[in-house]
């Protein structure tokens, strides 16, 4: 067998060369740079990929859709973002934090999957047969087509695998996995990258849909999701606050799922539990008459979520005066300020400002702008705002209130939950009228029009 020249590899960002240097000149990282020493690349990639069915050319329509067979994780919310359920022979990778869940979701999961659909291998290389099962047995009750296999080797993986056929495999984690071929430590690019290619060619040829765990350091810079990102079908976050009990998992890649997707869940001493309602949960806990408290109808992804958002405007407590974001993106809530600032006068330069998003949630769009301004109009002004009232809307530098996408399903969710009234962007009521006979609706065109609003509201006090 012939052997490939030498060549070395960037374990942080994959960067490539023939020659050994101290830093790597794309990254920036020192002594990342590690020799990689394998066997020949194609044949490598001949003993992976042995199919001959996919040399043939086919029709597009005599090609399977497998949009029909998809498998259910048995927790809806995981199928939710997905794009509902496994699709067979896919290639799923779940990231995030060490210890936000990931483990357990995936427990779960294929405890569900092995009661009713087939079997499912769960290799973990981290935790021992009996840790894995005390583990299950909180989480519900044991089937004999879960398969534990407590291995590291790729090419022991790939065997078993090869052997059991199991519907779904599970990875747990990707960090742990370590390809005989190469000298590599486990955990860095070069290993990562191998057993994803390993893995993925196993479940294209044989139908095996793979879910893999990737953990991710708190800089997010490990090697495992990103050197996979590219090659996988579907990639999906898992997060939370650590002292928060609520887990956000969503879709940042899906080759098989129309828009990006969130569930959302809670962990409990048994395990994850999925919140099918989870607007109630966020606004359970709201303190009534409190300035600086407003409710936002956010989406994510497809789907609308009503959450708290809170502010307090307090005397400085430095000589600089301090600006926390929480939940919100702090670029944008300082943008906000100054618009504030500068549209309404507000002294906000010569105030602390806090903003927080409460539940651990983060909303990353700019229809919480109007949101964010007036809970900070409010607790400015010691003014509470009315319990039933809701608030989103993009702000332009001009002070100018934007249309946002989707007004009507926010709308829906807000006199779903019993929200009374609504401020929004005029520009969405011009488009399409809602009709929902509980809502009383507002449009705004600017800021002004905003302090209007909520200076009425303080003249006659809340309403309803
Ligand atoms: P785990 O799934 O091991 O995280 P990951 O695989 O992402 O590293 O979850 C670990 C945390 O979850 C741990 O702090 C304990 C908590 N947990 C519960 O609260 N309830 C449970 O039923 C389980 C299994 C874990
Ligand atoms: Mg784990």
């Amino acid at each position: 067998m012939a052997k490939s020249p030498t060549h070395y590899l960037c374990q942080s960002c994959g960067y490539q060369t023939v020659g050994w240097m101290g830093r790597c000149p794309d990254c920036g990282e020192w002594a990342s740079l590690l020799e990689e020493r394998a066997t020949n690349e194609r044949d490598r990639g001949r003993r992976i990929v042995t199919s001959s069915a996919s040399h043939c050319a086919t029709p597009i329509t005599a090609v399977d859709s497998g949009a029909l067979n998809r498998v259910s994780t048995g927790l809806a919310e995981l199928d939710r973002v997905l794009g509902g359920g496994i699709v067979p022979g896919s290639f799923v990778l779940l990231s995030g934090d060490p210890g936000i869940g990931k483990s357990t979701l995936l427990l779960q999961a294929s405890m569900q999957i092995a009661q009713k659909d087939g079997v499912v291998l769960y290799v973990s290389g981290e935790e021992s047969l009996q840790q894995t099962r005390s583990r299950a047995s909180r989480l519900g009750p044991l089937s004999d087509r879960l398969l534990l296999l407590p291995e590291t080797s790729l090419q022991m993986i790939l065997e078993q695998t090869d052997r059991i056929r199991p519907t779904i495999l599970v990875i747990d984690s990707i960090q742990t996995i370590t390809s005989e071929d190469l000298e590599s430590p486990p955990g860095s690019f070069s290993q990562v990258r191998e057993a994803a290619v390993g893995l993925m060619a196993l479940a294209k040829e044989k139908g095996i849909s793979t879910v893999i765990i990737g953990h991710i350091t708190k800089e997010g810079a490990i090697a495992g999701p990103k050197a996979m990102e590219h090659l996988v079908d579907t990639v999906v976050f898992m997060e939370g606050e650590g002292h928060q009990i609520h887990r956000l998992l969503r879709t940042v890649k899906n080759r098989f799922g129309p828009t990006p997707e969130v569930g959302v869940f809670e962990m409990t001493a048994s395990g994850l539990q999925e919140l099918a309602n989870p607007s109630e949960v966020f606004l359970a806990q709201r303190p009534s008459g409190a300035p600086g408290s407003v409710v936002i109808p956010t989406l994510e992804g497809s789907r609308p979520l009503l959450v708290e958002l809170q502010a307090l405007v307090a005397a400085p407590s430095a000589p600089i005066s301090r600006r926390v974001f929480n939940g919100v993106e702090s670029n944008r809530g300082i943008l906000l300020l100054a618009v504030l600032e500068k549209r309404l006068g507000l002294p906000l330069s010569a105030c602390d400002v806090y903003v927080n998003v409460v539940g651990g949630i983060r909303v990353g769009e700019t229809a919480a702008d109007l949101g964010i301004a007036a809970a900070v109009l409010s607790s400015a002004r010691n003014l509470p705002l009315d319990p039933g009232l809701c608030v989103f809307g993009e702000i332009g530098l001009a002070g100018e209130i934007r249309a946002v996408p989707m007004a009507e399903r926010r709308l829906e969710e807000a006199a779903r939950l019993g929200l009374s009234c609504c401020l929004m962007p005029r520009h969405n009521l011009d488009r399409r009228q809602p009709d929902f006979p509980s809502l009383r609706v507002s449009g705004l065109r600017t800021l002004e029009e905003l302090t209007e609003r909520l200076k009425i509201r303080q003249a006659v006090g809340s309403h309803d």
